[in-house]
């Protein structure tokens, strides 16, 4: 049987990626990470559209000559469609949908945040459906049962902040820089995670998150002490943060585990390259006997190879888009009741 070629497109926030498979293979895919937002301590969504118009056709081209195929070899699109920023979605959905178009392929209009759930098994021909997934980004805090593909309820969710906004908003505070998430996970390798103990949200009866008094602690915290302080003691404070959004990820994660009697817990999105949330998920998930799966470092944060791989599911089971499909800026999971 031939196995369709997909070509993989992702342009939601600030990296520029493309990813081609065969059937479920991965073939070759690149991420272009945009460093001109750096000096703005955030994105800022005008510059990454237009970073997306600069790099996507470099990007797809790469991918092709690596992976030596022609534009001609490929069989079908799957492009982000949402959640993202509009003008970033806006110019990989139009390229896809010329390419769909110049090429008389199907285009398959993907959800980001499915992409994130399932980079887990890029690769694999089967999906170990059910599990619970914590989906961790910059934008989405949950606790999700998927029980198939594309059946999902959702358990938990954050009430204010996600937690890698609470990353980047502490690495703010810290002086940090951007991006917060993965500099605070850096220096807090070298700070004590006991040095100060940060208060945990909770909510009786509820798997929902709150990270914005965290962030308001962090705050009062850092105004109480002198800047010499702050600044010969930033790995302690890092890593101290760092372990109380640690901590109550997992402890939520795997109690709702518990709760639902799942044996398989998923980790998806940027947040779950956390190097203390993975060592903290694999140790409490062993204890129990809990199969854990963590996504690959590259798969963790945003890239087009999870929007191809859901590509290759969606194509199995679904009809294409149409051409004329929209960008959806707030385009949520669909969970059933
Ligand atoms: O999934 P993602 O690439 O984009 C969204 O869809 O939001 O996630 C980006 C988020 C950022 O907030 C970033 O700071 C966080 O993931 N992040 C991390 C780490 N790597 C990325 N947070 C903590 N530790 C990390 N190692
Ligand atoms: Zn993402």
């Amino acid at each position: 049987m031939h196995e369709p070629v997909i070509l993989g497109i992702e342009t939601s926030c600030d990296e520029t990626a493309a990813a081609l498979f065969r059937g479920h293979e991965l073939l070759h895919h690149i991420t272009a990470t945009q460093l001109v937002h750096t000096a703005y301590g955030g994105v800022v969504p005008e510059y990454a559209s237009r970073e997306h118009n600069k790099l996507l056709g470099p990007v797809i081209k790469g991918v092709l000559e690596q992976a030596e195929f022609n534009l001609q070899d490929i069989d079908s699109i799957a492009v982000t469609q949402g959640p993202g920023l509009a003008g970033a979605l806006l110019v990989g959905l139009s390229y896809a949908k010329g390419l769909a178009l110049g090429l008389d392929i199907p285009l398959y209009g993907i959800n980001h945040i499915e992409g994130h759930i399932f980079a887990n098994f890029i690769g694999q021909s089967e999906l170990p459906t059910p599990f619970l997934c914590l989906l961790v980004s910059g934008g989405h805090t949950q606790l999700i049962h998927v029980e198939s593909i594309h059946t999902y309820k959702l358990i938990g969710q954050t009430r204010d902040d996600a937690a890698g906004e609470a990353f980047d908003k502490v690495a703010r505070l810290l002086g940090i820089g951007y991006p917060g998430g993965p500099l605070i996970d850096r220096i807090s390798r070298d700070g004590s995670r006991n040095f100060h103990h940060f208060p945990r949200s909770s909510f009786p009866e509820s798997y929902d998150f709150s990270f914005s008094g965290l962030k308001t602690n962090v705050l009062q915290y850092i105004r109480k002490q002198n800047a010499g302080f702050i600044h010969s003691h930033l790995p302690d404070i890092a890593a101290s943060f760092q372990e109380a959004v640690v901590d109550v990820l997992s402890k939520q994660t795997m109690q709702a585990a518990r709760d639902l009697g799942l044996d398989r817990i998923v980790l998806a999105g940027g947040v779950a390259a956390n190097s203390r949330l993975r060592e903290r998920m694999s140790e409490l998930t062993q204890d129990e006997s809990i199969e854990l799966f963590q996504p690959d470092l590259r798969y963790c944060t945003d890239n087009a190879a999870m929007i191809a791989f859901m590509g290759y599911w969606r194509a199995l089971v679904d009809e294409p888009d149409q051409l004329n499909i929209a960008a959806f800026p707030n385009l949520k999971l669909s969970f059933g009741v």
